[in-house]
């Protein structure tokens, strides 16, 4: 690819993205835990998923919306929450976000972020915005999130469960990945490799959690800021917790992070409005079911009850109606847009957006299927074949 062709697909986009950012940030982003195992098991699903279009039906005018929480979704896929946007591109939350809006899709804002969540909202103020949780050791950071989150109108929250500890990523062991970056002349190498990347940083400074404490002045407890980083969480985290949390928190509650029926039994049980099927994109357990293999039984076990949304792996048009066709109402997406905003800043995220979109109305109008009403009803658009 030269760099004058526009990337057409995710692997240019990625391959792009490599090019502008340094190796121990594209590796944070790229990478997997441990073998990458469910890293590329979460691809081989969606490759190993045949779709059965219908033929001979009027697809003239394709609808590509659906409704969520009573919101409508302009398309049937949102912004899955990452944490440390900033280290890809300065204010990149708040390019994600804007580009979310002008798609008529949400975005969720990691606990991780380096936006204030007030910010976030002025950049983006018609955009339906939903917050990320990590359950940290200390209280005060979840309960001063979930006041301002209320009162910015961060409807929805989303606790993140599959992160009891950080899964090991050997890549970024092998960097030396940590923050505040220490120059090491490997890491000097690096930055003079990308040089718009570099000069980017040093005028934004690095990033920070800015938004684990609630009054701005405040300084950032630099251990805060270290065991958010090493995700060191609240372990003792349970579902008499998770129970506490749903009587708080008067919006909608979606826990992500479940591969297991069962577990989507309980959190139905406790009282969440949606889960989200999801191995973290093959960043935590190593070896975990890809999230494609573990929706059809997760769709199950809830019956109907909430809508089950799923991430990891998606990259085409076509994997988010195998998605859907195997009963997720929706999907998130994480690295493409990232690798969109690594290249292009806002417009890339917007690109990889539309290029989705051009995607997806392309395999409906091939599949015969005008609109997503019946999409994840069970009557089988695709079929998983294992080989
Ligand atoms: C993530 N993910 C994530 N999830 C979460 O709940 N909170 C977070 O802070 C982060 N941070 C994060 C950073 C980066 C760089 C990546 C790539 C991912 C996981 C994310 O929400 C989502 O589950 C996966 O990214 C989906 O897989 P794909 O689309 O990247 O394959």
């Amino acid at each position: 690819m030269t760099w004058a062709q526009a990337p057409l697909n995710f692997g240019e986009w990625r391959t792009l993205a490599r090019r502008h950012l340094p190796k121990f940030v594209f590796d944070y982003v790229d990478g997997g835990a441990e073998d990458g195992l469910t890293l590329r098991a979460n691809r081989q699903a969606f490759e190993a998923t045949q779709l059965k279009p219908r033929v001979l039906r009027d697809t003239s005018v394709i609808d590509t919306a659906i409704s969520v929480f009573g919101c409508n979704w302009r398309l049937p896929f949102g912004v899955a929450p990452m944490g440390l946007n900033g280290l890809v591109r300065p204010r990149g939350d708040l390019a994600l976000a804007r580009a979310a809006a002008a798609a008529g899709i949400p975005f969720v804002l990691s606990t991780a972020s380096n936006e204030r969540l007030e910010r976030v909202r002025q950049a983006a103020p018609q955009a339906e915005l939903w917050l990320q949780l990590y359950v940290m050791q200390d209280p005060s950071i979840t309960d001063q999130l979930l006041r301002r989150a209320k009162v910015n109108g961060f409807d929805t929250l989303v606790l993140t469960v599959d992160v009891p500890v950080s899964g090991l990523r050997e890549q970024d062991l092998r960097n030396g990945f940590r923050l505040p970056f220490r120059l090491t002349p490997k890491l000097m190498a690096d930055l003079i490799r990308h040089p718009g990347w570099s000069l980017r940083q040093a005028v934004a400074g690095q990033p920070k959690f800015v938004n684990l404490v609630e009054d701005v002045d405040r300084t950032l407890s630099a251990q805060a800021q270290a065991a958010l980083l090493a995700r060191a969480m609240d372990r003792s985290l349970s579902w008499a917790r998770l129970g506490q949390i749903r009587q708080s928190w008067p919006g909608k509650l979606v826990v992500k992070g479940i591969l297991h029926p069962e577990d989507a039994s309980l959190a139905v049980k406790t009282g969440v409005d949606g889960i989200v099927v999801s191995n973290h994109g093959g960043r935590q357990l190593d070896g975990a079911v890809s999230s494609l293999n573990a929706l059809p039984a997760v769709v199950r076990a809830v019956s109907g009850c909430i809508p089950v949304f799923l991430d990891s792996g998606v990259r085409r048009g076509q994997d988010v109606i195998k998605a859907m066709s195997l009963g997720a109402s929706a999907v998130f997406v994480g690295r493409p847009l990232l690798y969109g905003l690594a290249s292009q800043g806002e417009d890339g995220v917007r690109r990889v957006l539309s290029g989705l979109e051009e995607e997806l109305q392309r395999v409906m109008t091939l599949m015969g299927m005008p609109d997503l009403h019946d999409v994840n009803e069970p009557t089988a658009h695709a079929e998983i074949f294992q080989s």
